[in-house]
């Protein structure tokens, strides 16, 4: 097994955080990874909103859990979180935005950051706050939330076990 097989192997959800911040340049790394996803017709729908901002994250930490219905933390204490959202007009983006998520997260884990998506980024970019943030932003035009990858160290380093692999994963035609 190579090295690239190896992360995208042990890469697993984090759901407990240091408040630890990532160093800028393991940031940059990790979205630069993110921007590198393929596209369909390579139409690049996908944008990402880099929040390492605390007023901001809780913010959105709050959003989250509105629709949810709850007042926990969503982002499970994690001090980053890139939402990633995409253009509804281009016909691919859901792919697009969920292949950006995939390299973010699996980006992360090679800088030694853990990761989780977490849901709800579309509830929370369809509400008017949502849409506020994205004014205030500058960004124009009708985007969905794809998901949020969150990021942070982990409070224990002990690497869950993944759940086995389904018997009929996999269907061979030879
Ligand atoms: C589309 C999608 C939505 C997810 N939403 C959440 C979420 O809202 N909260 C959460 O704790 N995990 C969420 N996850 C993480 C999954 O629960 C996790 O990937 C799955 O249990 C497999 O575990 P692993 O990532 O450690 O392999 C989501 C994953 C995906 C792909």
């Amino acid at each position: 097994m190579n090295e690239l097989e190896r992360l995208l192997i042990t890469r697993r959800s984090c759901r407990a955080y240091k408040p630890d911040a990532i160093p800028d340049d393991v940031l940059d790394r990790i979205i630069e990874a993110g921007k590198y996803a393929p596209t369909g017709r390579n139409r690049q729908a996908p944008i990402i909103i880099a929040v390492t901002n605390r007023e901001m994250r809780d913010r959105m930490s709050k959003l989250n859990a509105a629709v949810m219905g709850v007042d926990s933390d969503p982002f499970y204490g994690a001090p980053v979180v890139l939402v990633v959202l995409a253009k509804k007009e281009v016909p691919t983006y859901i792919y697009d935005g969920s292949l950006v998520m995939g390299n973010l997260m699996n980006a992360a884990h090679s800088e030694g950051v853990a990761s989780c998506w977490i849901h709800r980024a579309r509830e929370v970019f369809a509400s008017e706050e949502g849409k506020e943030i994205l004014k205030s932003l500058g960004i124009e035009g009708e985007y969905e939330g794809i998901g949020n990858c969150i990021l942070g160290y982990p409070v224990s380093d002990e690497a869950p076990t993944p759940a086995p692999r389904k018997e009929d994963y996999v269907y061979y035609i030879k």
